[in-house]
């Protein structure tokens, strides 16, 4: 059965209905509690306004962070619903909790054309429960926040390779739908997985070998390159025998890497040279070194210039790019030039051969964004981090899985 999507809903109509949504509002904080990177709000406009202007009373479900089933203010969807009311230009109502009295009550208040944000999933231990039975009981009580002839519309993406109860379960609790946003993510992203124009360059940077693995394997076989720079690099550069000193390691992955390069050694690309920084600082003293000249007890926190010009080699002939993980600590000025270089010289493989260039993932969206770059320069910029990755390893997505039920 094809999944049915928001366009279904639509015909066959939302006025006075209860609409329950996930989306995926896990944006990044600073330190004063402000969302330094409001991508993932943008992105859920499209499904909330056509819903809203549908007339529909609107119920959006979504986490922030990781508060481990306790209510814990840190991670208050607060600046999110301030953010939302701002971007949709209505306002949002937060409820002061996920399926109690308040969201009740504020849900049965709903007028036609409102909108209501409940508090983080993620702050009832069910949500993301192992048992499944638990999980179940609680996506009843969000779907019962939809009262009658309600309707579930999943469109957090960054999410649905989560089966938790209010991306899964709650799918099986109401009559379900793909929003646009998910629609949208799973074509591009089945563009690139299934059919790829060739040279295909795969990008991966970021900080953990160990959760690009899957990845590496799978593309190995399909990409023509794979670009490896950001943190992970470095356990690959001390399988390859140099001394990295106290640049991010993940020691237990070294004979795994070097396995990796034993096997596809001829279609991996690793960086030629790096900037080294005396300690993880933003003003921290630093040079361009090459691999075998890190100081003793410095660490690297960026590609360096030979490597971008290396990488820009690499991509300039590229049809299809998928890209995901900064290629250094873009956040400090000092080490954001790998970033900003690999992310340029993908803007002008799409500008120049027409590739189809997807970036994927919550910290290289944010890198293109916070480096001022153009976001039009790039085919598609995906909200799914993990997601994105696991899609593309050709892993089943349960939130994409349960609507096709
Ligand atoms: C993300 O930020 O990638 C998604 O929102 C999923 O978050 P999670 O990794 O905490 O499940």
């Amino acid at each position: 059965m094809a999944i049915k999507t928001i366009d279904d809903l639509l015909a066959e109509g939302v006025e006075g209905r209860h609409v329950l949504v996930r989306s995926d509002f896990n944006v990044p904080l600073n330190e004063a509690g402000e969302i330094t990177d409001p991508g993932r709000i943008n992105a859920s406009l499209p499904t909330l306004k056509a819903l809203l202007e549908g007339g529909a009373k609107v119920i959006v479900t979504a986490h922030l962070g990781r508060p481990k089933g306790e209510v814990n203010p840190k991670y208050s969807l607060a600046p999110v619903a301030e953010a939302l009311s701002e971007a949709l230009g209505q306002y949002v109502a937060l409820a002061s909790d996920v399926v109690g009295e308040d969201a009740h009550e504020r849900a049965n208040g709903l007028n036609e054309g409102d909108v209501l944000l409940v508090e983080n999933v993620r702050f009832d231990p069910r949500e993301t429960s192992k048992d499944e039975a638990e999980r179940a009981a609680f996506a009843a009580e969000l779907a019962a926040l939809a009262a009658d002839n309600g309707a579930f519309v999943s469109d957090g993406f960054g999410v649905v390779h989560r089966a938790q109860a209010s991306v899964y379960d709650v799918a099986k609790a109401l009559p379900a739908y793909a929003g646009y946003l998910v629609g949208k993510e799973v074509d591009v992203l089945e563009k690139v997985a299934a059919n790829p124009e060739h040279p295909y360059v795969v990008v991966l940077g970021g900080s953990k070998v160990s959760d690009k693995l899957g990845v590496i394997e799978a593309l190995a076989n399909k990409a023509d390159r794979l670009i490896i720079g950001g943190g992970m690099c470095y356990t690959f550069l001390a399988a390859q025998g140099y001394n990295v000193q106290q640049s991010l390691l993940q020691e237990e992955m070294v004979d795994t890497c070097a396995d990796l390069l034993g096997r596809f050694g001829d279609k991996i690309v690793l960086p030629v040279d790096l900037v080294a920084a005396k300690e993880f600082a933003a003003d921290a003293e630093n040079k361009i070194v090459a691999l075998d000249a890190i100081p003793e007890g410095w660490q690297s926190l960026d590609i360096g210039p030979e490597s971008v010009k290396k990488f820009a080699e690499v991509l300039a002939d590229s049809k299809t790019v998928f890209w995901n993980g900064p290629m250094g600590v873009f956040e400090f000025e000092a080490f954001s030039k790998g970033t900003a270089g690999v992310a340029q010289a993908i803007i002008d493989a799409t500008a120049k051969n027409g590739s189809f260039s997807v970036v994927g993932g919550g910290d290289s969206a944010a890198s293109v964004r916070a480096l001022g770059l153009d976001e039009e320069g790039f085919s598609h910029i995906s909200t799914g981090g993990g997601a994105s990755l696991e899609f593309l390893e050709g892993k089943e997505l349960p939130g994409v899985a349960v609507l096709n039920a």
